[in-house]
């Protein structure tokens, strides 16, 4: 399996989901970098669009490649989100945030009509949680919340860059926790949102609307 081959399939097919005048959510990861160079060719032949950035890092990227960016506050709406995934079930339901932009991420793809997933095979799963689940949490409760879900029994890890704590466009910290003995994801998603200074998680559980898999030479749409 070429995975970014893959990838790129992915990303290239999803861009014709962007169409004159659409307001479009630019995700982050390495298969949002091929759809992001691809659209920015596609700008260059004359589509106009508005793009809304899901990092730091993707603002940076779309600006070299000449995209129009607005921020989420200057849109009336995003029309198209496209983005990458950690892992994806059959319900259409994700884990995201390997790359840390899990918050904005899910920020941008609350407020968009439509949600796209772009994908090589290896993030299709039976069910979520081989992938560890990100975690974004205020630095000054990050000890006492890993503390707290060492007691529920989800293993969490400090996220770590270079030997230091991983630190997010937000500043703030991550803790990846083990899910993978966990049936109810909803309700893990609540007890998890309940503690004071979790910021995010990286469950998106209904905001899929399709997912564009890249597969040997070929693209797979799952809806
Ligand atoms: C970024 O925080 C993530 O949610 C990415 O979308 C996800 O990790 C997928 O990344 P790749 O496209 O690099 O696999």
């Amino acid at each position: 399996m070429n995975t970014s081959k893959e990838k790129e399939l992915a990303a290239l097919a999803s861009i014709n989901y962007v169409k004159n005048g659409m307001v479009v959510g630019l995700g982050t990861g390495s298969t949002s970098e091929f759809m992001i160079r691809a659209l920015g060719k596609r700008v260059a032949e004359g589509l106009s669009i508005v793009g809304v950035p899901s990092s730091e890092r993707t603002k940076e990227l779309a600006t070299e490649c000449g995209i129009p960016l607005k921020e989420l506050a200057e849109v009336e709406k995003i029309d198209v989100t496209i983005d990458g995934a950690d892992e994806f079930d059959p319900y259409l339901r994700l884990i995201k945030g390997g790359g840390g932009a899990l918050l904005i991420e899910k920020i941008v793809a609350y407020n968009s009509d439509m949600n796209i997933i772009i994908a090589d095979s290896g993030k299709k799963v039976e069910r979520l949680g081989a992938f560890k689940l990100p975690v974004e949490v205020v630095q000054f409760a990050g000890v006492k919340i890993q503390k707290e879900l060492e007691e529920m029994g989800l293993s969490p890890k400090l996220r770590l860059k270079n030997g230091k704590p991983f630190v997010t466009d937000e500043k703030n910290h991550i803790l990846d926790i083990d899910i993978s003995h966990k049936r109810n994801l909803s309700t893990l998603e609540i007890t998890l949102k309940n503690i004071p200074g979790v910021v995010e998680t990286g469950l998106f559980l209904e905001t899929t609307d399709l997912v564009i898999m890249g597969q040997g030479e070929t693209v797979v749409i799952i809806e």
